[in-house]
């Protein structure tokens, strides 16, 4: 895995809903409640960027039909059958690490499982 400082945001425990890149992945980094999230940036349901979205009761809300997402597991809520990817964060500092794993380390977790 190889670990991305992300440019032009600091952890300061405001919340926040931010669209940013660690490396070459588009990335929806979530500041809620102190801690720090990231997921893929597009909404599963039909595209919508996440990083225009808002948090409510530990979810990541889409703006466009307003599908929610826990912020901790990425799973949809009820009803929805979907998820989005998670991706882990590391905090130095005020700096904020987003951990992005190569094309080559999924497909060789696939063959673990
Ligand atoms: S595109 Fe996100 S809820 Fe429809």
């Amino acid at each position: 895995m190889n670990w991305h400082k992300i440019a032009g945001i600091e952890h300061t425990g405001e919340p926040f809903v931010k669209q940013v890149k660690a490396g070459n992945k588009n990335i929806c980094l979530v500041g809620y409640e102190g801690k720090v999230f990231a997921f893929g940036l597009y909404c599963p349901h039909a595209g919508g960027n996440l990083g225009y979205g808002w948090c409510n009761n530990g979810k990541l809300v889409c703006p466009i039909h307003r599908y929610s997402y826990d912020l901790q597991t990425g799973k949809g809520s009820e009803g929805q059958n979907d998820y989005i990817d998670t991706f882990p964060v590391k905090i130095e500092g005020r700096d904020i690490y987003v951990g992005v794993y190569s094309f080559f380390e999924r497909i060789k977790q696939g063959f673990n499982t």
